[in-house]
């Protein structure tokens, strides 16, 4: 394997990831799954990281799908396999410690869309597509997207997506709550230092414990999901974190994190 499928760019603790397979618009094959996974391993242990975009090289695809030539003679057991080392890196990806965001850039179909999903939110770039078209190939979204899906943009919309396989453009995917902004294509770069520059200033370990208490909350009861909130919470108050973040907006200065 060849580590050469995904660019790392790094600023203030804030990792961007650009998926880099053009001639196949970046669709997931074995490859860049593994890659992507190693990338994650290593970026789990990173301590000093505040956050990672993940968007896709040039400016036409985000990912086209998971690569359609790869799977076409797979047989069910090597689709299976195939399936859950993907399920396996999104994972990892969705259950990083830090902020995520999918800066989707042109097409996000079946595979990329299933990887946006992966992210804690996206922002789409006013020429992006996206669509869960592998009912059109005879088979079911197999990297997360019946289940990531109807959890974003709720059960009905999941299936008439899913169902339809239809594609829907940046500001259809805003109004179903699929991605949370659109920006114009020449705001990429722009966007991605506006976002450095928040996550870079608030407290690191403030990020990671909102970002663990609304996932882990999300699978649970109300009441359970707030004795979680409570707990981490007051887990803030034992660092020095917070000591310093108040006291700098009491002394009129910018927190040092
Ligand atoms: N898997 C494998 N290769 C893919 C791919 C995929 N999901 N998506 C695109 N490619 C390849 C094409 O085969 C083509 O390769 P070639 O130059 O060797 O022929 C290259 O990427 C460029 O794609 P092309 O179709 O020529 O570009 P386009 O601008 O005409 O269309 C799309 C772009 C994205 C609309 C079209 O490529 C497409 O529909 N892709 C498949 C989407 C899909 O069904 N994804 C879900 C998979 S589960």
């Amino acid at each position: 394997m060849t580590m050469s499928l995904i660019e790392q760019t790094e600023q203030a603790g804030v990792v961007t990831l650009t998926l880099n397979r053009p001639e196949a618009l970046n669709a997931l094959n074995t490859d860049l799954i593994a890659e992507l996974g190693s990338v994650l391993a290593a970026l789990e242990a990173h301590a000093g990281l505040r956050g990672v975009v993940l968007t896709g090289a040039g400016e036409k695809a985000f990912v086209a799908g998971a690569d359609i030539a790869e799977m076409r003679d797979k047989t069910p057991e090597q689709a299976r396999y195939f399936a859950s080392q993907a399920l396996t890196v999104l994972k990892r990806l969705e259950t990083l410690p830090v902020p995520t965001v999918a800066l989707v850039n042109g097409y996000a179909l079946g595979g990329g869309c299933e990887l946006a999903l992966a992210c804690d939110w996206a922002i789409a770039t006013d020429n992006a597509f996206f669509a869960q078209p592998e009912v059109g190939l005879g088979i079911i979204p197999g990297f997360g997207g019946t289940q990531r899906l109807p959890r974003r943009v709720g059960p009905a919309m999941a299936l008439d997506l899913i169902t339809t396989g239809r594609r829907i453009d940046a500001n259809e995917a805003l109004r179903i709550g699929l991605v949370n902004r659109v920006i114009a294509l020449d705001e990429r770069d722009a966007t991605i230092a506006e976002l450095t520059k928040q996550f870079s200033r608030n407290g690191p370990n403030a990020m990671r414990a909102a970002k663990q208490a609304v996932h882990d909350g999300q699978d649970q009861d109300l009441d359970s999901a707030l004795a979680l909130e409570t707990s981490l919470f007051a887990l803030g108050f034992a660092g020095e974190e917070q000591r310093e973040g108040m006291s700098a907006f009491l002394e009129k200065r910018k927190a040092a994190f």
